[in-house]
């Protein structure tokens, strides 16, 4: 599927070409999009921040009552050995578990055995993507998701239309709008920097708790520069020196347009890419 060759897929316990890699039509991933998520990039053969997404898988599966289908240390050595068997040196681990498959019932059924799923997905030079040098741009849309934004679940059809409107009017991305705030972007948290400030939402059950986010606020902190986790406004966004996202596949990535408005010279800013080179030289030295 696009990869040039076929890759080794993980499902339930075997490693199996990608061709043979199937779930049941009754798996509740498939009919009730119960099943949640995590994608975790890889810099030069090694996993950035798994604790991280590791900690975060348990909590989605927790607030689901969903069961954990392997501990910690199974699920790092799943990735490591999908990482070897595909010679993957720079990409993504995508991870999904479901509930398992069950006859079809809104109830959630009494003993099913989760599904677990793993791929990889090689993108040479991720960490060098020459956008970072020129930045994305943005449209605002309004946020039509669930309300239980916190939870990684792999219901990602509001951001993939969003994806598309972006698309349809010249931009990359959509930052999502809630009661007049920005929540976040389709799939990444979202950041404005006004007189050196860094100001991003607030944790809390209206967007996804990033891996990245967390590591970034620690490094800016850490730098002495300013952050406020608050909402804000389009209005405010467009009116900033600069602007940035994150995410486990974009890392840091400036953000230089909103709603065709050009954000302070309409290039990266200062902030946003001096997050990016520490943030990536940090989390390669911690990689495992
Ligand atoms: N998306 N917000 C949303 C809605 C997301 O889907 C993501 C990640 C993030 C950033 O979280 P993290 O820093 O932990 O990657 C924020 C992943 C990359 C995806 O769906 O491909």
């Amino acid at each position: 599927m696009s990869q040039a060759t076929s890759r080794t897929v993980y499902v339930n316990g075997a490693y199996l070409p990608e061709e043979e890699a199937k779930v049941s039509v009754f798996d509740r991933g498939f009919l009730f999009a119960d099943g949640v998520y995590e994608v975790t990039s890889v810099l030069g053969g090694k996993l950035i921040d798994f604790d991280g997404h590791a900690a975060r898988l348990k909590r989605s599966l927790s607030e689901l009552d969903m069961a954990e289908p392997v501990g910690t240390d199974e699920l790092l050595e799943i990735h490591r050995e999908l990482v070897a068997r595909n010679g993957v040196e720079d990409g993504l681990i995508y991870l999904q578990v479901t509930r398992g498959a069950a006859d079809r019932d809104f109830a959630y059924p009494k003993d099913a055995t989760p599904t677990l799923v793993l791929f990889t997905q090689s993108k040479p030079g991720l960490a060098e993507n020459p956008v970072a040098k020129t930045g994305i741009k943005v449209i605002s849309i309004a946020d039509q998701r669930w309300g239980r934004r916190d939870i990684k679940t792999v219901q990602l059809l509001y951001p993939s239309m969003g994806k598309m409107m972006a698309k349809a009017a010249g931009a990359d991305d959509a930052w999502m709008v809630e009661d007049g705030f920005v929540t976040e972007g389709t799939s990444n948290n979202a950041y404005i920097v006004k007189d050196g400030v860094i100001v991003t939402r607030h944790l809390g059950t209206e967007i996804l708790h990033g891996i990245t986010r967390a590591a970034v606020l620690r490094f800016a902190r850490e730098a002495q520069m300013r952050v406020e986790e608050r909402p804000f406004t389009v209005e405010e966004a467009k009116a900033a020196d600069e602007a940035f996202i994150t995410s486990a596949s974009a890392f840091v990535m400036p953000v230089v347009e909103i709603d065709g408005a050009a954000l302070g010279e309409g290039r990266p800013g200062p902030v946003a890419t001096r997050l990016r080179e520490v943030y990536l030289d940090e989390m390669r030295k911690v990689a495992i």
